[in-house]
């Protein structure tokens, strides 16, 4: 198959130090087609042997594994072209269109790495300049909007354009192998499906840690914050996963659908809810793995007296007849002690115990980074004595480990699945839209609110108030076990 896939915003951050490191390594192991042409647009003049040499250059960043040899990248930059291009010149997308028109591949992808502001009016010029035929299709880049009136305004401007089969949304959690195989263990495997309900399951913990600070991206960060970072989207489609009905067939509408109902089942918030059920938080200084890091007011180019939100912690429940009455924590945070990302299913406790000592329920933890396995938690008998109380013990699964060669990064998955045209993990407009819904009367309670966000100390689990939120169901977080 041949494929041309352009990158707008082709100098851009976004590009060399994700894409074009993913598509090298897809390019190495023999995933991507062949025949197939990667173009990068941007507003500057160069050649294609300059655009090589600063994405060769950019390589450096990447971890060492994964850089390629000089006779390796030589292969992969005969792939590379640039062209300059004015994204609100209507006869620069003339001069595109004849460059796809020429070949004309078997697919055009193209890839919106730009600024979203700009989403709406590419979108209208691709329509205008006709690139926007079956063959083509658009990939649109987080974050899409800023609260369900800019996500609805970009997503019109790509419906004028495109059908939603053309429109490839991403979120990169989705290309994840540890996400994928939440899809596996629930809809390959029958042992839990018994068990994936109200009536065995306690609670429901998702965590989205991070080790880092803002770094760099202080100013982006600082009119974004963690809700809408990292809940709107990750966290709430990690969320869908877990809660989702089984779907019909692996057809991407049949998985989306399913996760569109989860989304709509969520409890909305209502100002009195959030103050109750929603826990905000920002970093003061303090130590990450030993060293000292500044708080978020000291952050490079974000305001001093910043309200900004760097951590979120919430409970939220499905309302449905398999999960009503079961909480559902989400909580990601920067600076916290270190990157973790896991969901941990609590079960409910034995109805009645024959031991003595602690009643402690089973666990599933599903990790996803940074390691990508499964943990199920039990209770076991030492062998000792009768009379002693069970000790906990753990079955633990590397994915990692079992899987080693094959697999594929997130990046790497979702650029080589938009090429193939699969849209699976990929997130429909309509999802996308619910979950602003959702999370809106969150933003808008916190606008009205005069308290600032609760400090918590860099290299912490975040605010004491987030323990508060599940200790009121009897619940606590996994490092609190
Ligand atoms: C991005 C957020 O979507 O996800 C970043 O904008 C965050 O703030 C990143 O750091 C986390 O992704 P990952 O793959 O490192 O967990």
């Amino acid at each position: 198959m041949s494929f041309d896939l352009v990158f707008f915003g082709g100098t851009g951050d976004l590009t060399w130090r994700k894409l074009m490191p993913a598509l090298f390594q897809a390019f190495r192991h023999g995933k991507l087609p062949p025949d197939g042409r990667i173009l990068a647009v941007a507003r500057d003049d160069r050649s294609d042997e300059s655009y090589r040499a600063f994405i060769r250059e950019r390589f450096v960043e990447v971890e060492s594994a994964k850089r390629p040899s000089d006779d390796e990248f030589a292969r992969f930059a005969e792939m590379l072209h640039y062209r300059r291009m004015d994204l609100s010149r209507p006869e620069d997308y003339q001069v595109l269109k004849g460059w796809i028109d020429e070949r004309g591949a078997d697919v055009a992808v193209l890839y919106l790495a730009t600024s979203p502001y700009l989403f709406p009016v590419v979108c209208e010029q691709l329509g205008a300049a006709g690139l926007n035929g079956p063959k083509v299709r658009v990939v649109l880049e987080k974050p899409l909007g800023h609260d369900l009136a800019s996500a609805q305004q970009i997503n019109r401007a790509v419906r004028s354009a495109f059908a939603e089969s053309q429109a490839f949304r991403i979120d990169h959690y989705l290309g994840k192998p540890a996400v994928q195989n939440l899809m596996a263990l629930r809809f390959g495997n029958a042992l839990f499906e018994p068990l994936w309900r109200r009536e065995s399951i306690a609670n429901i913990q998702i965590t989205l840690a991070e080790g880092l600070g803002v770094g760099t991206r202080g100013d982006y960060y600082d009119t974004t914050g963690a809700l809408r970072d990292m809940i709107q989207n990750h966290a709430l489609q990690l969320l869908t996963m877990i809660a989702m009905e089984p779907p019909s067939t692996s057809d991407a509408d049949a998985i989306r659908d399913e996760k569109l109902k989860v989304l709509r089942s969520l409890r909305p918030f209502t100002e009195e809810s959030v103050g109750r059920d929603v826990v905000r938080g920002q970093y003061r200084a303090g130590r990450v793995d030993g060293l000292p890091v500044p708080g978020y007011l000291e952050e490079d180019k974000v305001p001093r007296a910043s309200r900004c939100e760097t951590f979120v912690a919430l409970r939220t429940e499905v309302r449905n007849w398999r999960w009503a009455g079961v909480p559902f924590y989400l909580r990601t945070g920067k600076r916290l002690v270190s990157r973790d990302a896991q969901i941990v299913v609590n079960f409910r406790p034995a109805p009645h115990t024959i031991f003595p000592g602690p009643n402690r329920p089973n666990r599933l933890v599903i990790k996803l980074q940074p390691e990508d396995g499964l943990e199920l938690h039990l209770q076991a008998a030492k062998g000792s004595s009768q009379s002693e109380s069970l000790a906990p013990v753990f079955l633990d699964l590397d994915f990692d480990k079992a899987f080693a060669s094959e697999r594929v990064g997130a990046y790497e998955r979702l650029l080589l699945d938009a090429i193939a045209g699969r849209l699976n993990l990929f997130v429909r407009s309509d999802e996308q839209e619910q979950a602003w819904r959702w999370v809106e009367p969150v933003l808008d309670a916190w606008a009205r609110d005069d308290e600032p966000p609760r400090a918590y100390t860099a290299g912490t689990w975040g605010p004491a108030a987030a323990s508060a939120l599940v200790a009121r169901d009897g619940a606590a977080w996994p490092e609190e076990h």
